[in-house]
């Protein structure tokens, strides 16, 4: 027998809407879903544009944070969203990944005693200098439910002393691959708009502070977009343009004849144009996972990654942003071994309300 809960899942960057979008179908079948927007994310394609082409619910409430410093942001959501805790009386806080807004969302509910579900537990970079670090160890040591996409990560939570709670339920970042690329599989617009030959173009994203924010690192990765000959096509994140800018080398990158600087993509138009690409440069997280989805190579501008599996099945290389061994990876990087399934079987959303619901009936 179910028994219907109050959730509130708490979403404000990207990757949280294209997390959060197939787990909030799930929850609603049963359970009573509030959604808080924390506003981390505001620019239309960075943050409406999912809603509508993903028909994700309205948010409940936005809060409207904006940008800020790390404890600025972080302090703004949590202000605001204990209110709404207080208020609303959720059973349970949803969170997702490592945002600032996670860590946030997270902080304030574990203080008001609300149980917690963590969407994501346990990758981990083993470098508290990557803000991400930080949000996700906290977030998880705080947590009643780990949803963990990985053995590895399973494993990294053991290594920290973690032993209740944890469940190896699969990425939800492969349902929503899965899900949405069979419906939009002819969807191909976006290549026809930039002119793009499917296996004839490099995808290229960063945004990662530590390649945008230190001048030489950005630098070096300009140089080396600058010398890859074939089409490359960078829908570039605000802050990489920001810092760009500021540091002079927007001209050089776009005055590059085969290179197309885009805005900010819907996710529909990622996964097409990640499927379809020859090599894929990035230091997201989440592109990092696609292209394993996709099975297209991916060349990744950072020293370590949360999703050591695709490294150790040779379908992806960390060059960080040593512009050498991104152009040699760029001519040599070819995977040479068949994937494991290690992401899981495309049903983790189905696993994670299954167990959100079993949590509750226990209590
Ligand atoms: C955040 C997450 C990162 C995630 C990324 C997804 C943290 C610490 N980092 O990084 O884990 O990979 O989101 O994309 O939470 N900006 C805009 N418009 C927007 C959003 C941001 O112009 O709608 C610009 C602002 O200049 C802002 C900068 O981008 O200062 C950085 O935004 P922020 O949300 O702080 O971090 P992200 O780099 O997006
Ligand atoms: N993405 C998108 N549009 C873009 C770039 C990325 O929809 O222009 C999607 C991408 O397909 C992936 C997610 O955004 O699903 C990754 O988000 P991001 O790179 O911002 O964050 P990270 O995964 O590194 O936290």
């Amino acid at each position: 027998m179910s028994v219907t809960m109050k959730i509130i899942s708490v979403v404000g960057a990207r990757p949280q809407f294209i997390k959060a979008v197939l787990v909030s179908q799930e929850i609603r079948k049963t359970h009573t879903e509030i959604l808080v927007h924390t506003g981390q994310h505001y620019d239309i394609n960075m943050s409406r544009t999912f809603f509508e082409e993903l028909n994700i619910p309205e948010p409940d409430y936005n809060l409207e944070t904006g940008s800020d410093t790390h404890a600025r942001q972080t302090g703004k959501i949590m202000m605001k969203i204990e209110e709404i805790y207080e208020s609303e009386k959720p059973e349970l806080v949803l969170v997702y990944g490592d945002t600032n807004s996670t860590i946030a969302a997270a902080l304030a509910a574990v203080k008001l005693h609300i149980p917690i579900a963590h969407v994501e537990a346990g990758p981990r970079m083993n470098d508290k200098n990557i803000p991400e670090e930080v949000n996700r160890i906290l977030t998880d040591h705080i947590s009643d439910l780990l949803f963990a996409p990985t053995k590895t990560s399973v494993d990294n939570l053991h290594r920290e002393g973690l032993n209740q709670g944890i469940y190896l339920t699969g990425d939800v970042m492969l349902d929503s691959f899965i899900h949405f690329k069979k419906m939009n599989a002819d969807n191909i617009e976006i290549l026809h708009k930039y002119n793009l030959n499917p296996g004839q173009y490099f995808l290229a994203t960063v945004h990662r502070a530590r390649n945008t924010d230190i001048e030489e690192n950005l630098q070096n990765i300009v140089d080396a977009l600058c010398h890859i000959s074939e089409k490359i096509i960078i829908p570039l994140h605000p802050r990489t343009t920001k810092y760009l800018k500021q540091f002079g080398l927007y001209q050089k990158l776009n005055e590059v004849p085969n290179l197309i600087i885009s805005d900010p993509v819907g996710y529909i138009d990622s996964i097409i144009l990640t499927s379809n690409a020859k090599k894929i440069l990035t230091d997201s997280g989440g592109l990092q996972k696609e292209a394993y989805f996709a099975r297209v190579p991916c060349i990744t501008l950072d020293e370590s990654t949360g999703w050591t599996e695709t490294v150790e099945d040779n379908w992806n290389v960390l060059v960080g942003s040593d512009k050498n061994k991104i152009l040699d990876a760029v001519e040599n990087f070819s995977p040479k071994r068949e994937q494991r399934n290690v992401f899981g079987d495309g049903k983790a959303a189905e696993k994670m309300v299954s167990i959100i619901s079993q949590f509750h009936s226990k209590r």
